[in-house]
């Protein structure tokens, strides 16, 4: 099989949001994921290409307020391909990332689980929120996926 990691490009967003909602089980997934996120974010964020189709995404970036602190907005594994890394792969190469450009920490909120903070992304929003120190071994970036 041919996997790539690589930043989105193009049409990247086209391909990944008609998947969306499927890939979080029907949830009305694409009003979270606008555009921009493809448009701005790309050199922060990855896909993950496997024989022409996407088969993952991570959306990240760099704290424009927080300077130590990269945070991450989105992160999706095609069920088929779940259990098999690529979210492991995505993860890492993120702590990679940001470890290279210096910051400390990243952050992250997921909506399953307890609602640990309530309204954490607005009314009715709650989260797991998790936040990661970074340290000078991330840059090693990801052991057995490869590229
Ligand atoms: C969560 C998600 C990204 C994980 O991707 P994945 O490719 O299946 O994960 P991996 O195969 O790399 O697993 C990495 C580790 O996390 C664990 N893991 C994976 N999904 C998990 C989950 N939902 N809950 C708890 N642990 C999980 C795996 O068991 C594995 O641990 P191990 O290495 O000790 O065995 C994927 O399941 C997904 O897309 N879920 C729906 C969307 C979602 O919840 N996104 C995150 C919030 S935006």
């Amino acid at each position: 099989m041919m996997r790539e990691f690589r930043n989105p490009v193009g049409d990247d967003y086209d391909r990944v949001i008609v998947q969306l909602d499927d890939w979080w089980g029907g949830r009305n997934m694409q009003v979270r994921l606008p555009r921009l996120w493809f448009d701005h974010f790309s050199d922060t964020s990855f896909v993950v290409e496997e024989d022409g189709a996407i088969t993952a995404f991570l959306i990240g970036f760099l704290s424009s307020v927080h300077r130590n602190e990269a945070y991450i907005h989105f992160v999706g594994v095609d069920p088929k391909r779940r259990d098999q890394g690529l979210g492991r792969g995505l993860y890492e190469r993120f702590f990679a990332l940001a470890a290279e450009r210096g910051r400390q920490a990243v952050g992250d909120a997921f909506m399953d689980g307890l609602p640990v903070h309530t309204g954490f992304h607005g009314p009715g929003e709650d989260r797991v929120v998790f936040r990661r120190k970074i340290s000078s071994r991330d840059v090693q970036g990801p052991g057995q996926l490869g590229p």
